[in-house]
């Protein structure tokens, strides 16, 4: 599959460029097991790569000042001279890569002249953080080519601060860690206070992670995110105005969130209280995913569905829908939306030989409802962003 995206991606460097890529980039998106939206509240999140990526072709231009993009999927070009300060322009995608030079520019790295093409299997605006992989990705070629020195912390928090100033998404740093950080066959625990971070075994036992993907797309910038950063930030601020002597977001507890209710109001109380049940399931899910309880990690995903619906408020209809059916088939443990929300896909833990019978059934009862027909993604967990050398595949 990887070799079939170079290819095609080189393909469309030799027609935008009439030369030959020196180097190959892949960037994946993720999945995350649980701890949606605290990442942004110091929370834990358990995401990991997978095995859908951006390509990237590369080529260093010696003696040029300017950067060029030709993005297949979209059929367009962008270009960008990086001796000068750039802003925010109309076309979406140029933005997350002008918000990574402009990180970097700021960080006082220099860099030069170079083409890029790149192409995608991440679908976008299905959850899977199509967006964080560009971005990184783009990081990573930089940091490589032109030997910045940039730590892959680093890395992502460029690719968390594009985000932030150029798509204007006040998004946390899960995705963009998962994209940099991913090893195969492992899940990453990760502290988003202060990005210390364990890997687990993703060992699941007879069970699969199955992606169901609602066509519902979303983009964060007009879904309601910033909105629910707003209301959680409102909590947070009166929190910390009665209880000044808690660290850390995690650190309340579901009593000194009732003293604040009724100057919170009942929207933010809603979004403080999914978080800290949140936070504390994903502890719970770490533990059961490393003693092999997977019963009880299923129990745990459906918690999180049931709050990002009625507490958080970032599903959908559809999403909903999905779930609520999933549930009924046999094998099913575990069924919820997953990422930002808003539509995307869902996640769900399946027995093994049950999963071809639980696809049918979903898809023939959510076209029945919605005339969609949702996609289904079998991922493997994978590692991060890496250089593709030429020798692993003959083009
Ligand atoms: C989006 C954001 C992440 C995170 C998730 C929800 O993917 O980019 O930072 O907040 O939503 O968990």
């Amino acid at each position: 599959m990887q070799k079939h995206l170079v290819n095609y991606t080189t393909e469309a460097f030799r027609s935008a460029f009439q030369s030959e890529p020196d180097f190959f980039f892949l960037a994946p998106g993720r999945i995350n097991i649980i701890g949606e939206h605290v990442d942004y509240s110091d929370g834990f999140v358990l995401p990991a790569a997978i095995d859908k990526y951006i390509c990237f072709a590369v080529k260093k231009i010696d003696d040029s000042e300017t950067c060029t993009f030709f993005a297949k999927d979209f059929n367009e070009s962008f270009s960008f001279n990086v001796n000068q300060k750039q802003i925010p322009v109309k076309q979406m995608w140029a933005n997350y890569l002008l918000g990574v030079f402009n990180a970097v520019q700021e960080s006082g790295k220099k860099i030069g002249g170079v083409q890029i093409a790149f192409s995608s299997t991440i679908p976008m605006g299905s959850g899977l953080s199509s967006s964080a992989a560009l971005e990184c990705g783009f990081a990573f070629i930089l940091n490589q080519i032109f030997g910045l020195n940039l730590s892959k912390k680093e890395l992502a928090l460029i690719g968390q601060k594009s985000e932030h100033t150029f798509a204007g998404v006040k998004c946390g740093i899960m995705d963009q860690f998962a994209s940099v950080f991913g090893k195969e066959q492992q899940v990453i625990m990760l502290d988003c206070n202060t990005l210390d971070h364990q890997y687990f075994e993703a060992n699941l036992d007879g069970y699969s992670l199955v992606l169901f993907d609602s066509c519902v797309k979303h983009t964060h910038l007009t879904s309601g995110y910033n909105d629910r950063r707003n209301d959680v930030d409102h909590g947070k601020k009166a929190l910390w105005k009665r209880f000044p002597e808690v660290e850390k977001f995690r650190d309340f507890n579901f009593s000194m969130l009732e003293e604040v209710r009724t100057e919170i109001g009942e929207t933010s109380f809603k979004r403080c209280i999914y978080l800290l049940k949140e936070i504390g399931r994903v502890e719970k899910a770490a533990k059961a995913l490393s003693e092999g309880n997977i019963e009880y990690l299923g129990e745990l995903l459906n918690e999180t569905h049931h709050g990002l619906s009625t507490e958080f408020e970032v599903s959908c209809e559809e999403l909903d829908f999905m779930v609520e059916e999933t549930l009924k088939e046999n094998g099913v443990l575990g069924a919820r939306i997953m990422g930002g929300g808003f539509g995307g896909c869902s996640i769900n833990l399946i027995k093994d030989e049950n999963i071809i019978e639980a696809i049918e059934n979903i898809s023939i009862k959510y076209k029945e409802k919605f005339g969609i027909d949702m996609k289904v993604y079998r991922v493997k967990i994978s590692d991060g962003i890496r250089e593709y050398k030429r020798n692993e595949f003959i083009v």
